[in-house]
């Protein structure tokens, strides 16, 4: 499948690289693409780096890897044209240090994801992997056997179903909770305020929420 994604820092990295190991072909969308050089070296395949509009036309599924406080701004680069009728896959969160503590620019009342998808009508947003270290997004096996949790908002249940299938067969998930709509993403993005909290607690980001009942 040919796949899109939006930032290459630390997430679209690892989540690219997992890609192109599914036999994905990939294009990267940065402002910057002599950044990423030697990632692509390193990952071979079809990846290749293009601007955000290049990467988002590319793509069948897109896939925003962006600080989320630049979200929006990197999203209308890449022109609602390319993301039209597309699957986005959210993974940012809209996270800010205040005075070195986590903070979020949007809460409560709204989400990032619930922006982008207001702002994008014709692109069906799928907000998840925002909930844990971009290493365990593509590699859940690496602790306790896989057996912890991630999280699914999104408002269109074929594009829902996509990712979960993704997610399951591509990454390794077993346990996938269909949150609802989009607006669910409230949720998952406000869980960045603990789960900063609980790096530093537990001194290391490897670590996941598992929900049992
Ligand atoms: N790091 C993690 O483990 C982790 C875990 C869960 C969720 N997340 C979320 O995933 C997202 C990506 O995180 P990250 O750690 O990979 O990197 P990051 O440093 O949060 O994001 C950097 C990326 O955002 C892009 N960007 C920044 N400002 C931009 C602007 N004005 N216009 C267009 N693009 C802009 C940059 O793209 P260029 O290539 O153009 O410079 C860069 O690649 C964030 O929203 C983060 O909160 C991260």
């Amino acid at each position: 499948m040919q796949i899109g994604i939006l930032g290459s820092g630390m997430v679209g990295q690892t989540v690219g690289a997992k890609l192109v190991e599914l036999g994905h072909d990939v294009v990267i969308g940065t402002r910057d693409p002599a950044k990423i050089s030697e990632w692509l070296q390193q990952v071979g395949g079809s990846a290749r780096a293009g601007s955000g509009a290049e990467a988002a036309a590319h793509g069948e599924i897109v896939v925003n890897a962006t600080a989320g406080t630049a979200s929006l701004d990197a999203l209308n680069a890449a022109g609602a044209e390319n993301l039209r009728g597309k699957i986005l896959i959210d993974i940012a969160n809209p996270l800010q240090f205040v005075d070195g503590k986590p903070t979020l620019t949007i809460s409560n009342t709204d989400s990032l994801a619930e922006q982008i998808q207001r702002a994008f009508p014709d692109t069906r947003v799928v907000k998840t992997l925002n909930t844990l270290n971009a290493p365990l997004m593509v590699n859940p096996a690496a602790l306790a056997d896989g057996d912890h949790t991630i999280f699914v908002s999104g408002d269109d249940a074929d594009a829902k179903a996509q990712v979960i299938d993704l997610l399951r067969d591509g990454f390794g998930w077993r346990n996938i909770v269909d949150l609802g709509d989009i607006s669910t993403a409230r949720g998952t993005e406000a869980l960045l305020l603990i789960w900063v909290q609980l790096w530093g607690a537990l001194g290391t980001p490897s670590f996941n929420f598992k929900i049992v009942q």
